[in-house]
C-alpha cells in the first residue's frame, strides 16, 4: 500500500498540542529492560513503527509484552530469556536495536546481533560500540554479518570514546551495569536521552554517575539486585522541535505542552534569532508565534547541547524563504542533506558543497510532489508543503511513521490541511491505526 500526505499549504497552525515520549529515549529503556530478570512498567510510549520493531527484538529473545493503549505503557516480563540473538531482519530495519547488544552482554554474558550496516543519512559504523566492549573483556567475533559476544566475566575499565558516540555511550552504560568493578566512560554524549537511559538504570537498581556530562562512571552491580520498577520516558524534543518549527514556517501561534525547554536551548535560541517569539507559558509548556517573514542564520549540527543533527532538515526548510542567506554546515553525518532535491523541486535556492549548504532564501515555496527519503528529510518536506502556496504530494510516509506518532492529526489539531491518502484507492485513510503496537 503506497501512502501519501496530500498538504494544502499557505495555513498558519493556530492551537495547542503534546508531544509524546522520546523515541530516541524509549527504544533505549526497552532494550534495558531485559536487564531485570521481572517486570519493568515504561510509561509515556510512542506509537511508532520504530517501536514496533524493537519490541519485536524484545519477544524474540523471550519477554512477555504487555500494551496498554489508554495508558500508553508497555510491561516488560523479562523473567525468562530464551534466545541472546537479535536478527538482520529487525536490526538492519532500526538501528537502535542495536543497543541489545550491551543489554544480553549485562544479562545472559552472550549476545548474537546482526551489523546494522549503512543507512540512508551515512555510514553509520559501530566500532566504537565493539572496541569498548572489548575493552569491559568481552571476546567479540564478527561472522556472517552478526556480532557473536561472549562475556563471561566483565571487568570495568576506562574507556575513552574517539567522538561522543549515542549509541556507543549506550551500549557501554549497559554492558557496565553489572561488570566487577568501576567503568568511567570519558567524551561520553550528553544526550538528554543518555541521561533518561542513566535514570532508568539506576531506578532499577544500577549505580551510574556522571550521565548528561562527557564522564559517566558506573559502578557495576550484582544482576541478582536489579529489581522491577515503573519509569516514564521523557518527552520528545525532536518532535517538539519539529512542531515548534512548523508554527513559525507558517507565521502560526500555538501552545505546545510536555516539552522539557531545556533540552532544545540551542534550537529555539537559533529560532529567536530568525525572529520567532519562543516563551515559557509554564516548566512544560511553551508558547510559540510569528509575525513577519524570518531572518536567516548559521549553524553548524554538533552533539548536545550544539544544535541537533536531527532538526538540521526542518530549520533548512526555515531557510528556504528566511531574509538573506543561511549557511548550515552538516558535521555528524555524510549523507544528510537529502531533502535538498526536493526541496529545490518546491522553489528553494539551495547551493550545497560537501557538508554546507548556502541557502538564499525565496519569496514562497510553490507545491510539489516530493518523496520523503528519511524520517527527518520526510518531515521537514512536510513542513515546506504547510509553508508553500498550493499543493504538495508526499511520498514514502512509513519513514516518517518510524518517528512522529499521528504526524497529520497532530497538525490537522493545529488547522493544519492535510490528508493521508491510499494511492491505489485514493481514500484518506485519517489517523493511523492506533493498535499498531
Ligand atoms: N560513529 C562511528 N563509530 C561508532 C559510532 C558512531 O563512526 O562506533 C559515527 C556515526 O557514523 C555518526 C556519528 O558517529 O556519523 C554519530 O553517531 P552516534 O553513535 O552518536 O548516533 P546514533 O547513536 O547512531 C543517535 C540517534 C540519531 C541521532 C544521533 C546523533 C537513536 C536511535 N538515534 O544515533 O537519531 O541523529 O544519535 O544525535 O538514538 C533520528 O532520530 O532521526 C536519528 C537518526
Amino acid at each position: 500500500m503506497t501512502e501519501k500526505y496530500k498538504i494544502q499549504g499557505g495555513e498558519p497552525l493556530r492551537g495547542e498540542i503534546s508531544v509524546c515520549g522520546a523515541k530516541n529515549s524509549v527504544l533505549k529503556l526497552f532494550a534495558a529492560s531485559i536487564l531485570v530478570s521481572g517486570v519493568t512498567k515504561i510509561y509515556n510510549v510512542p506509537n511508532l513503527t520504530d517501536v514496533n520493531v524493537m519490541l519485536q527484538v524484545l519477544r524474540d529473545l523471550g519477554a512477555k509484552l504487555d500494551y496498554n493503549k489508554g495508558e500508553k505503557s508497555v510491561v516488560v516480563d523479562a523473567t525468562n530469556i530464551s534466545s541472546v540473538t537479535a536478527k538482520y531482519e529487525l536490526v538492519s530495519k532500526m538501528r537502535a536495536s542495536f543497543t541489545i547488544l550491551g543489554a544480553l552482554i549485562s544479562r545472559c554474558k552472550e549476545a548474537i546481533v546482526a551489523l546494522p550496516g549503512g543507512c540512508a543519512i551515512g555510514e553509520r559504523r559501530v566500532d566504537f560500540h565493539i572496541k569498548g566492549l572489548e575493552t569491559l573483556g568481552a571476546k567479540i567475533k564478527i561472522e556472517n554479518g552478526y556480532v557473536h559476544a561472549k562475556a563471561p566475566k566483565l571487568v570495568g575499565a576506562d574507556i575513552y570514546l574517539d567522538i561522543p558516540s549515542v549509541g556507543a555511550t549506550e551500549n557501554l552504560m549497559l554492558a557496565a551495569v553489572t561488570a566487577e568493578g568501576s567503568t568511567r566512560i570519558q567524551n561520553a554524549a550528553q544526550e538528554p536521552e543518555i541521561v533518561d537511559l542513566a535514570n532508568f538504570l539506576n531506578t532499577i537498581g544500577a549505580d551510574i554517575n556522571g550521565a548528561g556530562t562527557s564522564e559517566i562512571v558506573i559502578n557495576g552491580v550484582k544482576q541478582s539486585s536489579l529489581h522491577s520498577a515503573e519509569y516514564t520516558t521523557i518527552p520528545d524534543r525532536i518532535e517538539a522541535g519539529t512542531f515548534i518549527a512548523a508554527v513559525v514556517g507558517t507565521r502560526g501561534k500555538a501552545v505546545i505542552k510536555n516539552v522539557y525547554p531545556a533540552h532544545l536551548t540551542f534550537f529555539n535560541d537559533k529560532l529567536i534569532k530568525m525572529g520567532a517569539n519562543i516563551k515559557l507559558a509554564d516548566p512544560t509548556t511553551i508558547e510559540v508565534s510569528t509575525k513577519g517573514r524570518l531572518n536567516s542564520i548559521n549553524f553548524v549540527t554538533q552533539p548536545y547541547p550544539g544544535f541537533p543533527t536531527d532538526l538540521q532538515a526542518i530549520a533548512m526548510t526555515l531557510l528556504t524563504t528566511a531574509n538573506g542567506v543561511g549557511i548550515i554546515t552538516e558535521s555528524l553525518y555524510e549523507n544528510r542533506f537529502m531533502q535538498v532535491p526536493d526541496l529545490r523541486r518546491m522553489g528553494a535556492d539551495i547551493h550545497q558543497d560537501r557538508n554546507h549548504a548556502i541557502i538564499k532564501g525565496v519569496k514562497n515555496l510553490t507545491g510539489a510532489n516530493v518523496v520523503a527519503s528519511d524520517l527527518r528529510a520526510g518531515a521537514a518536506l512536510v513542513l515546506a508543503g504547510l509553508m508553500a502556496n498550493g499543493e504538495t504530494i508526499v511520498e514514502k510516509l512509513h519513514h516518517i511513521d518510524r518517528g512522529y506518532e499521528f504526524f497529520e492529526k497532530k497538525l490537522r489539531d493545529l488547522g493544519g490541511k492535510i490528508q493521508r491518502y491510499n494511492d491505489e484507492t485514493n481514500i484518506e485513510q485519517g489517523v493511523l491505526n492506533e493498535s499498531r503496537l
